[in-house]
């Protein structure tokens, strides 16, 4: 059986049949994955119920895991409940019990319902990610995604000229402050440091551009920091419209990947006193944006 996609939005995100995540895959079934990628950026696989071992190497038929090097959380590989290379997206503490509402670690959490692309806070910022739900809440939850291709082909020709050749600071301590999270260690800090990263971006493939824009982006270089806010915040705001968005409502074991380079995404409110257990993949990307040739 080959793979086939039926749109879940009119210009973006699609549902995908014929493919089982579990097992490994022909050639023709990862570039038909790819293209699909290409196409609508999101990708949702039903009724895919599988182990941490079969997402990983699902993972890696489209490329090189990223490297959780020292940066990316607060929380210490030690105290992680799982594996190398699973990123843990649930509300459950090392032992399996849900964290406490004063865990910093549940603090630093609550940043991802602010709109973002995840690790555009590393130099290199991730090409998917691949979210697996395992348990999910009852009520709340879902994540929503926006297409940023979309939104910078609907700019108008003033604010395009203008975010042209914009490069912007992303940074984890940016997106903290913004939910008034600030307690972060001297060495929490360092470990965030500002990166550089373009407003606009081209896939590497399609020749597409897209807005970049994440939470953990709080300054452009040049301009004043209010000025800068006011602006990213005037952009975000813009380009996750409700046109430009699918909210994803997550059924048990569905498998979702996005291309964080043309999208933004944001996990919604749900119950903390029951069980989430999401999962996720990454991959890293293969340049720095400000590498990028402008075209
Ligand atoms: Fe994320």
């Amino acid at each position: 059986m080959s793979a086939a996609f039926r749109p879940l939005h009119p210009a973006f995100a699609a549902e995908v049949s014929g493919i089982d995540c579990r097992g490994p895959l022909h050639r023709d079934e990862v570039a038909a994955i790819e293209a699909g990628m290409d196409t609508y950026a999101v990708l949702v696989f039903r009724d895919q119920d599988i182990t941490d071992e079969q997402q990983l190497a699902f993972t890696r038929h489209f490329g090189d895991l990223e490297r959780h090097g020292k940066g990316g959380h607060i929380r210490k590989d030690i105290d992680s409940r799982l594996a190398p290379g699973m990123a843990d997206f649930s509300n459950l503490d090392r032992a399996g019990n849900i964290m406490s509402a004063e865990d910093r670690v549940w603090f630093f959490k609550l940043g991802d319902r602010l709109w973002h692309s995840d690790s555009s806070f590393r130099p290199v910022p991730a090409k998917y990610s691949l979210l697996s739900g395992r348990v999910l809440p009852s009520w709340g939850a879902n994540t929503e995604f926006a297409d940023m291709r979309a939104a910078y082909d609907a700019l108008d020709a003033r604010t395009s000229a203008e975010v042209e050749d914009l490069v912007c600071l992303h940074s984890l301590i940016y997106s903290r402050e913004a939910i008034g999270f600030t307690d972060l260690t001297e060495d929490e800090r360092e470990s965030f440091t500002p990166v550089r990263q373009r407003l606009v971006r081209t896939h590497p493939v399609t020749g597409r551009r897209s807005l970049f824009l994440s939470s953990h982006a709080g300054a452009i270089e040049g301009w004043t920091i209010p000025e800068a806010r006011m602006f990213l915040r005037d952009l975000t705001e813009y380009a996750t419209q409700r046109e430009f968005v699918y909210s994803h409502e997550w059924r048990p074991f569905d498998l979702v990947i996005w291309d964080n380079r043309t999208t933004m995404h944001r996990a919604r409110r749900f119950d903390r006193n029951e069980v989430r257990d999401v999962r996720r993949t990454t991959l890293g990307g293969d340049v720095a944006t400000i590498e990028q040739v402008s075209v």
